[in-house]
Parts: structure tokens; C-alpha cells; sequence
């Protein structure tokens, strides 16, 4: 059998709740379902959207097709309990939820992610809050790190239409100055990759909150675009 790449990847904006919870848990229980080992970390240590999730879902009657591992301050820098967690559950999928203004948290998920995906609505106001995070995981990889970074939109009126693909034309224009300074009318067009899977604005996203959901949505499609149709491979017979 083929070696299996791990999947290391932070879902995270410093700024804004644009669904980064909603997107870790939803990817989770789509990768789960396709036969991987699935570890979500909840690194964020005050709202605590994931660990609230699993927990509320437990308490419902819900079974949850992936691990939790819950990390707090006194457990040390987050990259290297990323990386026990991950050597102690034989994970190969490691899924961080981080809140919002929680810069450290966020430095050390992205020195242990391979991926980060940032989620943003397309409204420009929204458009604007990836500059600092963008900044601060362009900075680590200025360090050295090799994190792969990328946009998902979240909560768009219309998938592929309208101020969705108003926000994937800018995003992934590069109209920085030459020094590098970004435009003035629209800072956010950073020349980034910006994911083909789109999430719409829609209650029933609302609706699985704290559940574990039989369908997740459009989260099907960015878990095909990240790891690629079917289950793990290897499992393809598997249950
Ligand atoms: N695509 C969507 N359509 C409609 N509602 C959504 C969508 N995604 C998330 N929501 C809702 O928006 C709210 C915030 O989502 P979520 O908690 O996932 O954001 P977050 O980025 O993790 O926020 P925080 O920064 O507070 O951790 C929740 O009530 C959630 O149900
Ligand atoms: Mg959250």
C-alpha cells in the first residue's frame, strides 16, 4: 500500500467568525466518514467552538466519527502538542480550530500545519479582515516554514455567482505595488489560491450546528478537493 500523507491542516482568521468552527467540524465528519483517522484539535481556548460541538452532539445521542483532543495553554506551544496528538492517535488527518485574536495559537498551528485555509464571507468589509492573517502566515514562511496557504468562501449569497465570484477574482488578482504594499481600494488582492469548493450562506449550515449532520453540504466537495474522491485509499472496500 501506498504511504499515506497526513493531512495537517488550520482552519483560522484572526479576525471575524466566518465559520471556522463550522468548517472544521464539517471537513471532520466528511474525512471520517471516508475511512480516515480523524483528529480535531480545539486550540481555542475561549469559545471553545469545537470542544462545545463534540460535546453538545455527545450529550444529543450523537455518535462522533472523530477524536477531539482539547489544548490549553499549560499543555505548551501548540505545534508540538499538534504533533503528539498526532503521533499518539496514528491520526492522518490533524484538523485545528483556533478563535479568533489568538495570534500565538495561530503562529504555532501554522508551524505544524501543512495547509492553512483561511474562510472568509465575499463581502468586502469581511474581504478586508484576511490582510492580518494572510500577513502573519506569509511572515512564518518568510521563516522558513513551507504552509500552503488558501481562501475559502464561506457564506456566499450564490455559489459561482455574483459577490462570490467578485471576492474569487480579487483574491486571487495580485495588485500589490512592486515594494509589495498592498492596493489601496482592495487590499485583499493578494494573488491567492483560492479554493473551487464554495459554502453558501444557508440556515441549514445553522441547523448543524452542535449536531453531527448526515449530509454536511458543500463540505462534501472541499473534502474531495483536498483529498480527493472516495474514501482513504487503501479502504476503498472498507464500511
Ligand atoms: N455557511 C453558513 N451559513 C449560515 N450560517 C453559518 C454558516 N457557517 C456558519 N454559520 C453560523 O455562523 C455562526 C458562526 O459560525 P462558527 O462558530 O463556525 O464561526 P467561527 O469562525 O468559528 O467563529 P469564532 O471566531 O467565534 O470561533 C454559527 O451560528 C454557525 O452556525
Ligand atoms: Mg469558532
Amino acid at each position: 500500500m501506498a504511504s499515506l500523507q497526513i493531512l495537517r491542516l488550520l482552519i483560522a482568521t484572526l479576525k471575524g467568525g466566518p465559520g471556522k468552527t463550522t468548517s472544521v467540524i464539517l471537513l471532520a465528519i466528511a474525512l471520517a466518514r471516508r475511512n480516515y483517522n480523524v483528529v480535531v484539535i480545539c486550540a481555542d481556548t475561549r469559545t471553545r467552538g469545537a470542544t462545545d460541538w463534540v460535546q453538545e452532539s455527545l450529550r444529543l445521542g450523537y455518535t462522533v466519527p472523530f477524536k477531539l483532543a482539547i489544548w490549553e495553554e499549560k499543555n505548551g506551544p501548540l505545534s508540538a502538542f499538534a504533533r503528539t496528538v498526532e503521533q499518539q492517535t496514528g491520526a492522518d488527518a490533524v484538523l485545528i480550530d483556533t478563535g479568533g485574536e489568538q495570534p500565538e495559537a495561530f503562529a504555532h498551528g501554522c508551524l505544524y500545519a501543512d495547509k492553512l485555509i483561511m474562510p472568509v464571507g465575499p463581502m468586502n468589509g469581511e474581504l478586508r479582515r484576511i490582510l492580518e492573517t494572510y500577513r502573519h502566515a506569509a511572515a512564518i514562511n518568510e521563516s522558513g516554514s513551507k504552509l500552503d496557504i488558501s481562501v475559502l468562501l464561506t457564506r456566499v449569497p450564490q455559489a459561482g455567482k455574483g459577490k462570490a465570484r467578485e471576492a474569487r477574482e480579487d483574491l486571487s488578482t495580485d495588485l500589490r505595488a512592486a515594494d509589495g504594499t498592498p492596493d489601496p481600494d482592495k487590499p485583499y488582492a493578494l494573488g491567492l489560491h483560492v479554493l473551487t469548493a464554495e459554502i453558501t450562506r444557508a440556515g441549514a449550515y445553522d441547523e448543524m450546528y452542535c449536531i453531527i449532520p448526515d449530509d454536511v453540504g458543500e463540505y462534501e466537495d472541499l473534502c474531495t478537493e483536498l483529498v480527493g474522491p472516495g474514501n482513504k485509499p487503501g479502504t476503498e472496500g472498507a464500511a
